[in-house]
C-alpha cells in the first residue's frame, strides 16, 4: 500500500478499518493460489482474529468487537481525563484477553499522525522505505507478524513500553533505538546493504519506528510484561531437537511456501512473497533466530503460516534446529572485532543452541554466504554495546 493510499484510509471509521483488512486477506489469499500453492490463508494478516480453526467470517466479527473495545476505553479515558471522580479506565483487552492496539489507519492527522504511518510503512515494507539499510530479503513484518500486532509474534505494542531496559547481562541501559540499531544490524543483515551499514543514529528512521510502535501502545501499562509478548518458547523436549526430524517436518509443512531450498519466492517483480529461512537472503549468524530455541518458539506459535500451534512442541524444535543448521550470511561481530570464527563463537554463541561453529553435512557453518561480507567490514555500523547482539 502507497503512503497517499494509507494517508486516504485515515478516518475513523472502524468499518473501514475491517474493509482495508478483509481487503489485504483477499488480496494475499489471491496471491497464494495463483502461485499455485493451493492454500487459502485469508486472514493471516488479522492480528486479534488469528487462530488455526477460524472461519474467516468470524475473524471479521472479532476484528469489530475489538475496534468497539478500543473505541469504548478511549471514551472511557476521556471522561477521566475531565473528571477525576471518573473511574479510571479499564486495560482494553480482546475476548482472548490480549491487549487490543490502536490501529494505524485511526492514527490522527497531523505531523505525529504522519510519522505513524511512515513508520507503518517502514516496518511492513522494510525493503523499500529503508533499502539503504537492508542486506538480505526480509521486511520487519515477516517476523513481527501481522505489521507488528500479533500475540506471541513480538508484538511492538507488548516491546514499546519496555525501553529503556537495564540488560544485567552488560549492565548497560538499552533505548529502543539501541533495539532497533541491533535489528537492522542482525535480522536485516545491513552489512550487505548497499550503504553497509544500519540507519545512522537518531535518523528519521528510528524516530518513525518508534512513533509507530507508541501509538499501537497507547494505553499499555509501562513496565510489567503484556501477555503475548515476545516468542514463548515452548519447552524443549526431553528428546532434544534433532536435524534430520526437523528435515521431514520442513518437507511437509514449509517447504511449499519456503521452498525446499528455504530461498523463499520472489513475484516476477522480484518482490518478496514467501520470505528466504536461510542464504544470502535471510537474518545473519547474529540474529535471535538463529538460536534454536527462539526460532522454535516463533515457529511453534505462527508457522505454518495461518496454522499457528498446530506443530507439536518436538516438531517445532527439531524443524527449528533444521532450518538453523544451513549457512546464512556471517555474524558481523566477526569482523566488527577482527575474530576468528573460533573466537566469535566462543564469544557470543555459547549461552544458546545453535549450530554456530559446528560442522554439519561436513560444511563448517558460520562462514557466511560467499560474496560476502568481507569486502565491508560493517565498522560504522556496529552496535554501540556488545550484548544488544542477537536481535
Ligand atoms: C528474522 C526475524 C526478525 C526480523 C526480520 C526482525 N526481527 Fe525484531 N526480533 C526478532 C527476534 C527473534 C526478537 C527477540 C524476541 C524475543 O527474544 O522473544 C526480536 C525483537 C525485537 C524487538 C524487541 C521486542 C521486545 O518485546 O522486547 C524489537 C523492538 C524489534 N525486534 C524490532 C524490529 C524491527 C524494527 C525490525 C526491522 C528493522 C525487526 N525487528 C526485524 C526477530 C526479527
Ligand atoms: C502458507 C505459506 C507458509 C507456510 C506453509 C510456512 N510459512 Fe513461514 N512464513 C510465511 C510467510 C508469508 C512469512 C512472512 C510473514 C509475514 O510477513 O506476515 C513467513 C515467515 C517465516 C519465518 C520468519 C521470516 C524468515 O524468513 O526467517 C520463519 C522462520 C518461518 N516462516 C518458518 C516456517 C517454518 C519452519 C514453516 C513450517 C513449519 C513455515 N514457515 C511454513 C509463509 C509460510
Amino acid at each position: 500500500m502507497s503512503k497517499q493510499d494509507e494517508k486516504n484510509q485515515s478516518g475513523k471509521d472502524p468499518g473501514r478499518t475491517t474493509l482495508r483488512r478483509a481487503a489485504i486477506a483477499v488480496a494475499l489469499a489471491a496471491g497464494l493460489v495463483a502461485l499455485g500453492a493451493g492454500i487459502y490463508a485469508s486472514g493471516i494478516y488479522e492480528p486479534i482474529a488469528q487462530s488455526p480453526d477460524r472461519e474467516p467470517d468470524e475473524g471479521r466479527e472479532l476484528a469489530e468487537a475489538a475496534a468497539e473495545r478500543r473505541a469504548e476505553w478511549l471514551a472511557e479515558r476521556e471522561a477521566y481525563t475531565d473528571d477525576p471522580e471518573a473511574n479510571p479506565p479499564a486495560l482494553p483487552v480482546s475476548g482472548e484477553g490480549y491487549f487490543i492496539p490502536n490501529d494505524v489507519a485511526d492514527a490522527p492527522d497531523n505531523e505525529f499522525g504522519d510519522s505513524v504511518r511512515r513508520g507503518y510503512e517502514v516496518f511492513t515494507n522494510t525493503q523499500t522505505n529503508a533499502s539503504q539499510h537492508v542486506g538480505n530479503g526480509l521486511n520487519c513484518a515477516n517476523c513481527h507478524l501481522g505489521a507488528g500486532t500479533v500475540p506471541k509474534a513480538a508484538p511492538m505494542w507488548a516491546a514499546a513500553a519496555e525501553y529503556p531496559a537495564f540488560r544485567g547481562k552488560n549492565k548497560i541501559i538499552n533505548t529502543m533505538e539501541d533495539r532497533i540499531h541491533g535489528c537492522f544490524t542482525y535480522s536485516m543483515n545491513a552489512q550487505g546493504s548497499p550503504s553497509g551499514n544500519p540507519p545512522p543514529r537518531d535518523g528519521d528512521i528510528y524516530k518513525d519506528l518508534q512513533s509507530f510502535f507508541y501509538y499501537m501502545a497507547e494505553g499499555a501499562p509501562l513496565e510489567g510484561n503484556l501477555p503475548g509478548r515476545g516468542y514463548p518458547v515452548p519447552p524443549e523436549p526431553e528428546q532434544g531437537y534433532s536435524i534430520s526430524r526437523g528435515e521431514t517436518v520442513f518437507e511437509n509443512n514449509c517447504a511449499v511456501c519456503h521452498g525446499t531450498d528455504g530461498a523463499g519466492r520472489q513475484d516476477p517483480n522480484g518482490r518478496w512473497i514467501f520470505p528466504a529461512l536461510w542464504g544470502e537472503d535471510s537474518f545473519n549468524w547474529g540474529a535471535g533466530m538463529h538460536r534454536v530455541n527462539t526460532a522454535a518458539g516463533f515457529i511453534k506459535n505462527n508457522m505454518p503460516l495461518g496454522q499457528g500451534g498446530s506443530l507439536t512442541d518436538q516438531q517445532a524444535w527439531d524443524v527449528a534446529a533444521y532450518i538453523n543448521s544451513w549457512e546464512r550470511p556471517a555474524d558481523p561481530r566477526q569482523f566488527r572485532d577482527g575474530l576468528t570464527l573460533t573466537e566469535t563463537d566462543e564469544q557470543f554463541h555459547e549461552q544458546s543452541p545453535n549450530f554456530y561453529g559446528d560442522v554439519v553435512r561436513g560444511n563448517l557453518l558460520g562462514d557466511g554466504v560467499p560474496g560476502e561480507p568481507t569486502e565491508q567490514p560493517p565498522s560504522a555500523g556496529a552496535p554501540r554495546h556488545a550484548d544488544q547482539a542477537s536481535r
